[in-house]
């Protein structure tokens, strides 16, 4: 009878909660001293990587906007911003601030809850192995909660909360953020198909992790987090968002176009990857052939074969490409050539692991794209690592998935520590490298040598706009988890706190190293490159001079070549080639007169 009645109770309990239950104790990263013990592969799951995947998820928490719920783990947050959206008498509260600053930008977010989604539905063993799975469920949740909030009917979506010129003057706590936080909204007169379509891509990934709906094959069950009802709710909101950015009456159209605010943090170069996105998504997530054949004619019609481009929170057209292989090895019904789709993807796979450009490496190793890398290096190579773990057990030959795998695994071996950061002398020296330290695992409190300044106004603990590198001397808070932005292309890291392209974090920054994290916990036994650097080797030595990058333009003319010397190079190169022209002219004289004659 009491049993019963406990049952009873049990249950009437679990449908009351929202969502799964958090763990208690919580989970709390470690210090980051724990970063320097090697586990010896001795544990299953590994210890290192099932930490860094918790912190990496941690940092999302680091991030909240709104009133933060008595779970809160991050102690030295408090509750802000929770008027958003009382301008258009809406409830725009809640959601997470976008990077070091406070505006909340739907765009960049639906790509790093898509890329989370996504990694979740195919390496979700690693979160529940890790006992992670109830944060990432909280995790997605404040931010999909938030994302319904900012559609509130069909063809009316929030691109952007907070003011942009407003956020870059204030540099300070959560509690003296500017109260001047406009929300713009795209709409059916003045659309923006890239955000609807990327907001319609995040809840089409969302609810097939929610629904169980993976791609099976090599792939991992979904993380156990299921939810159907929320699933339907997911999917209800992304066939809305997808009719929105297909049939909005104001035409298809880049989302600046229609809100010029958002143009200044993050302007869309297309919208033909977001819709074949959607689409695709969309198809996985109601079985539909006839969606699945919109996104291949989408994918014909807009070109979007032969790009050897960047893969980020704007250029999603790499991924379409692993995305449509994954779902024809999945499926028989939905029509898709397997082999074509693998031609696609290994055609721009090959370039980037043969070297063949657009992107490079640096000295030290990272895989780099002129542009797309100046203001924040890491995350091209980390999404490029992504794609091809992921891609890499559907590959046609064995050599080429054994090259993916290997170059991912370059990429990240780079990030947690295998680089070269040792001074500013670095590209003249030709020293072998790796192995020598100082090195610099690019995560946030994973390791003593981590960055210790972050660009990040709230972990800063400072209160000066004008004085954000030295106000306080030492960063407030640890903001662990956070993947920042990385080395310059010198290799060179600075810890700077007011240099953002090396140093800001941001939510999509994040995502692909999730994704990454989660592999590995599923497959090695290894830990990661950090656990056996050398403590405290960063700090000795710096690298001199200033970093090349947007923040520091100063610091490109660099200390390897003056100004002298570079004019004296261009006068060379003019005299050479103006001689070189010169016999040219005078050779095809020559060659004329002796026909003529
Ligand atoms: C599923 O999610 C919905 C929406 O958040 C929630 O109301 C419901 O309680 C959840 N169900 C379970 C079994 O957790
Ligand atoms: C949260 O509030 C406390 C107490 O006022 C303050 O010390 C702390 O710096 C605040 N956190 C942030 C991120 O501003
Ligand atoms: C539609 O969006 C545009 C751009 O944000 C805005 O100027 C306009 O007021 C919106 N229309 C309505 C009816 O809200
Ligand atoms: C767009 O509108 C057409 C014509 O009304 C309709 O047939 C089609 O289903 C709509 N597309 C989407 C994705 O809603
Ligand atoms: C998808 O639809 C096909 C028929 O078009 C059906 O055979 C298949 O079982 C469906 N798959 C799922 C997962 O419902
Ligand atoms: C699939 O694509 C491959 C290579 O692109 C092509 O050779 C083959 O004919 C295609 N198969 C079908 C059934 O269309
Ligand atoms: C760390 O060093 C040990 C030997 O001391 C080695 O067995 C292990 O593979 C190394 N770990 C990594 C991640 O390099």
């Amino acid at each position: 009878m009491l049993s019963t009645l406990l049952l009873a109770l049990f249950y009437a309990a679990t449908l009351c909660l929202a969502q799964l239950a958090l763990p208690n104790p919580p989970y709390i990263p470690p210090d980051a001293a724990n970063g320097a013990r090697q586990s010896f592969g001795r544990l299953q799951p590994n210890p290192q990587w099932s930490n860094l995947l918790g912190n990496l998820l941690y940092f999302y928490e680091a991030q909240r906007s709104g009133k933060l719920p008595s779970t809160n783990r991050v102690s030295w947050r408090n509750s802000s911003t929770e008027n958003d959206g009382k301008d258009v008498n809406l409830d725009l509260s809640g959601g997470y601030f976008d990077a070091g600053d406070f505006i909340k930008a739907t765009f960049p977010l639906s790509a790093a809850l898509t890329s989370i989604c996504w990694g979740a539905t195919d390496y979700g063993k690693a979160y529940d192995t890790t006992k992670q799975t109830a944060y990432l469920d909280d995790m997605l949740r404040w931010g999909l909660d938030w994302l319904m909030k900012a559609h509130p009917s069909d063809n009316t979506l929030y691109v952007l909360v907070g003011n942009t010129d407003t956020d870059d003057a204030y540099w300070g706590g959560d509690q003296g953020i500017p109260t001047y936080r406009p929300s713009y909204q795209i709409n059916d007169t003045n659309p923006g198909t890239d955000a609807a379509a990327g907001a319609s891509a995040a809840f089409s990934a969302c609810s097939n992790l929610y629904a169980n709906r993976g791609f099976g094959g090599p792939f991992s069950s979904p993380a156990s987090l299921q939810n159907s009802s929320y699933a339907d709710t997911l999917l209800t909101h992304a066939q809305q968002l997808y009719s929105f950015a297909v049939n909005a009456s104001g035409g298809q159209k880049t989302y600046q176009t229609s809100v010029p605010a958002t143009a200044k943090s993050y302007a869309s170069s297309a919208y033909t990857d977001e819709l074949t996105l959607a689409a695709l998504l969309l198809s996985w997530a109601t079985n539909s052939t006839s969606l699945y054949q919109d996104a291949e004619n989408y994918y014909q019609q807009f070109k979007l074969a032969g790009n050897n481009g960047v893969f980020n929170w704007d250029s999603k057209t790499p991924g379409l490409a692993v995305l449509f292989a994954q779902m024809t090895q999945s499926s028989e019904t939905l029509g898709g050539n397997l082999s074509s789709w693998q031609s696609e993807a290994e055609r721009y796979f090959d370039r980037i692991v043969n070297k063949q450009g657009p992107a490079f490496l640096t000295e030290g190793g990272l895989l780099y794209y002129n542009g797309d890398s100046d203001d924040a290096s890491i995350n091209p190579a980390l999404n490029a690592a992504m794609l091809l773990t992921r891609y890499a057990p559907l590959a046609s030959t064995s050599e080429k998935k054994n090259s993916y795998i290997q170059f991912a695994q370059s990429q990240v071996d780079y990030v947690l520590g295998n680089n070269p950061m040792h001074g500013a002398s670095l590209p003249h020296t030709r020293r072998t490298m790796p192995n020598m330290n100082p090195l610099v695992p690019y995560i946030v409190g994973s390791h003593p040598n981590s960055p210790s300044n972050p660009h990040s106004a709230m972990a800063s603990g400072g209160n000066s706009a004008s004085d954000i590198d030295t106000s306080p001397k030492e960063e407030a808070y640890v903001l662990y988890g956070a993947v920042i932005g990385g080395p310059d292309r010198r290799d060179r890291y600075f810890d700077i706190r007011s240099d953002w392209p090396e140093t800001e974090v941001a939510l999509d920054y994040n995502a692909p190293m999730l994704t990454l994290a989660a592999m590995h916990v599923l497959n090695g036994l290894n830990d990661p490159f950090f656990v056996n650097l050398t403590i405290g080797a960063y700090e000795s030595s710096r690298p001199k001079g200033l970093p090349c990058d947007s923040a520091f333009p100063k610091g490109c003319a660099g200390p390897h070549l003056s100004r002298g010397a570079k004019i004296a190079i261009g006068v060379v190169v003019t005299v050479v080639g103006l001689l070189i022209i010169g016999l040219l002219a005078w050779y095809l004289r020559t060659l004329k007169r002796s026909k003529t004659a």
